[in-house]
Parts: C-alpha cells; structure tokens; sequence
C-alpha cells in the first residue's frame, strides 16, 4: 500500500547516524520507497555501502556530480518524493535550513523543495539549548517543517539532556501518522478547546505557588486535534515548550486567567481540561516583596474556580464531550472515579504521577476511565497518548 510513497531519508553527520541504517530497514518493511542523500560530514558515521543496501537504491552525495544530475539531479530527487525527512538532522542542517544556506546536496534540496519535510535533530545536549539553535527551531517552525523529538536522556557523549534522536520506532510513527493523516480530517467541523501547562498563583511580585508540569501532554493533544482538522484552541499556562500549531494560543498566568479565557472560547464542541491548575490563588498577593518576618502571618488563599467542572456543567453550550485528567499519587482508580462524577466530565485520563517522572517527562501511563470504561493504556509517549485519544474522540463521535 505505501509502495507509492516515496521517501527521501538525509543522513547529517552526528553519532545518531548509525540509527538510520535501522531506519531504513524499518521503513523498509513498511514498504516505503527509500532514497538517501548521506552528507560529507555523515559519511563519517555509516557508509554508502551500507546505506544502498538496505535501501536498495542509489544514495546521493555530491551537489556537482554529472553522472548522478543526468541519472536524478536535486529537483528531480525533491519531486519524486513525498516526504522528505532529516534524520539525524543536525545543529549544522537545521542552521543552514534557517538561513537558506545551501551549498551542499542536502541542503540545496531542502532549499528547492516544495514537499513537507520533517527533521529528527540529535545533538548534544549543550547544542540543542543554545541560543542560535532554539532561534533556528523557532524559524524552521514558523516555515511549516516539522519536528520529531528530540528526547531527554544519556548522550553518546556521557551528557545528560534534551537532544538525543527520537526513537526509531517514534520515528516511523511520525511518518506513517503523516501519510494516514494527509488527507484524514474527521473533525473538520469540530472545535476543540485544550487547557495545558500549569498556572501560577503570585504571592508578591517574586514568589509564586505552581507546579511542575511541563505542558507536553497538552501541546501533544492540541496538535492532533488540530491535524485532524478541529479548530482548536490552546490555552496554556507558563511553560517552556515550543508554540502548539492550532488556530490560536492564549498564553495566561493564573487560574482566573485561564478560566477567563476559556469562557472566552466557549461554545467548543470538545473540551480537554490537561491543565496542572493551581487549587488556590493568593488572596492577599503584595505588590511588594514580602520580609520573611510577615510571611507566615500575611498569607491567605482563596479556592480558585474548578474549570473542568464550570465546563461540564455548563446548561445550554456544555461541549459536547468533556475530558479531563486526574493526577494522582495514590488510590488512583478510587480517585479517578470521585473526579469523573464530581467534575461532571465524560471522560477521566488519570495518571499515577508518583512514578516514572511522568511529570515533565516525555512519557506517559494512562488510565481511562468513563461510565462505563475502565482501562489501561501502555506506558508510552505522549504524542502516542494524544494518538490514542484522538481515535476515541473520533469513535465517539462517528460510531
Ligand atoms: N482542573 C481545573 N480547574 C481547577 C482544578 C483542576 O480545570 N481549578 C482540572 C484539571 O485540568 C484536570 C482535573 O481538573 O483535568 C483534575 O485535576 P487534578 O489537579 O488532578 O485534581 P483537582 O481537581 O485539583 O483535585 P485534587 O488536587 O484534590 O486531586
């Protein structure tokens, strides 16, 4: 079935690169239709040699070579393909792409193609936070290319840190969620509305009581959202994640901010509550800085508004489905259970947030819970979570 989608795989030069022999095979099996540009600087890390014969086919290198422009030159390997894909796409190739640098074959046809592109980076740890690299992401962004990964974890070099290449089999997901996705809008007609992130509750103009969650799963479930053509609307607390993709990005601070705007957005037609929301605001917040001698005395909270809840029981525009999350650390089905019928909610996605480093990290271990569902969902990525989500949503409004 995917013998028609044609895949350009360009190899960069980083420790990753062997993964993509891997890559490739797996695609492979897959049945797409592979050819690899391998850069100068990645030809350090595999072969050629190796690379044709898991692909099959010629691998390209050279910007000036006759023989290869007569046999497939850089637009013709642009227009046969489908999707074209970085991996591992290196600080160097994200920059040049940023820049519109090109004076190799990779990047000269990442210049010149009019296809999607998708770039898996792998660097060091110290590479991805820098600042050039964080503003070339923001730039590449902004041009439409996607990303997959990096993850969090031990580096080739010993370091620890975001940067590492996304896994082989995150990889493939990606690529085969694009190509089913192209042209699969189910929720086109629909409007979704996502809280994310955590909130933050000023006690005077320096301290605050928040959270640590890192808005991942949120961002990950608006983007699908949006894939599968809802309108969709992220309000997201403070986080130092990368802007969603959807119709539109409140940015809020606070509880009461949060649920301002979400009574903005309201009438949605599916309403996801993945925000940490903080359960008390400050009700005596200083404009000056607090002494530590007044600070046990002075400080009094007052409940901040349960917006899952105001929007489950909303009378006339109560969306149409209501999902919320229940963060637990202990009896998390008993808990689960207590929230689904307070709240008013259709759906419960509880998570047992004491392990794992589920918090801030890139995984997720889901337990959904409705009236009349009970059930577990594998420990998993949180993008695989929003995937997993999204084909209920669909069910539930299609079956
Ligand atoms: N929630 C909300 N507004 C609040 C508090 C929570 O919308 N003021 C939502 C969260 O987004 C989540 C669900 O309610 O979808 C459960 O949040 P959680 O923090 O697990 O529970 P709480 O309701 O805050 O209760 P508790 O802290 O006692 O577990």
């Amino acid at each position: 079935m995917n013998k028609s989608k044609n895949i350009l795989l360009i190899i960069t030069g980083g420790i990753a690169a062997y993964k993509s022999l891997d890559l490739i095979r797996r695609l492979k099996e897959q049945d797409y239709n592979i050819n690899c540009i391998l850069t100068e600087s990645g030809k350090n890390f595999v072969t050629p040699l190796s690379i044709e014969s898991l692909s099959g086919n010629k691998v390209y290198s050279e910007l000036f070579n006759l023989t290869d422009e007569k046999e497939m030159g850089h637009i013709q390997l642009s227009r046969i393909s489908d999707l074209i894909l970085v991996a591992p796409a290196t600080a160097n190739i994200m920059s040049k792409m940023a820049y519109g640098i090109c004076d190799d074959l990779a990047s000269t046809v990442l210049m010149a193609t009019n296809k999607p592109v998708m770039l898996a980076p792998s660097m060091n740890v110290r590479m991805w936070i820098n600042k050039s690299t964080q503003r070339n992401i923001n730039t590449l962004k902004t041009d439409g290319i996607k990303f997959i990964g990096p993850e969090n974890g031990e580096m080739a070099c010993g370091e620890y840190g975001e940067g590492r290449l996304s896994d082989v089999s995150e990889i493939i997901n990606h690529v085969k969620d694009f190509f089913e996705n192209l042209h699969f809008k189910p929720l086109k007609d629909f409007t979704a509305l996502v809280t994310s992130g955590p909130t933050r509750e000023y006690i005077d103009p320096v301290r605050y009581i928040s959270n640590e969650s890192s808005g991942k799963q949120g961002i990950a479930i608006a983007n699908r959202l949006q894939n599968l053509g809802a309108k969709t609307t992220l309000i997201t607390g403070p986080t130092n994640q990368d802007d969603a993709q959807v119709s539109k990005i409140y940015k809020v601070t606070s509880a009461h901010e949060m649920f301002n705007a979400c009574k903005e957005m309201l009438p949605v037609d599916i309403a996801i509550c993945a925000a940490a929301v903080a359960d008390y605001s400050v009700k005596n917040q200083s404009l000056d800085k607090i002494k530590k001698t007044s600070f046990e005395k002075d400080l009094k909270l007052s409940e901040n508004p349960d917006i899952l809840k105001f929007i489950s029981q909303k009378r006339n525009t109560r969306p149409r489905l209501v999902v919320g999350f229940a963060a637990e650390t202990n009896d998390l089905e008993k808990n689960a259970l207590k929230k689904l019928s307070e709240k008013g909610c259709d759906w419960i996605l509880a998570n047992d947030i004491g392990k794992d480093n589920i918090i801030g990290g890139d995984q997720n271990r889901i337990r959904f819970i409705s009236q009349n569902e009970n059930e577990q969902w594998p420990m998993t990525s949180k993008d695989q979570v929003a995937n997993i989500l999204s084909s209920k949503i669909i069910n539930y409004f299609t079956n």
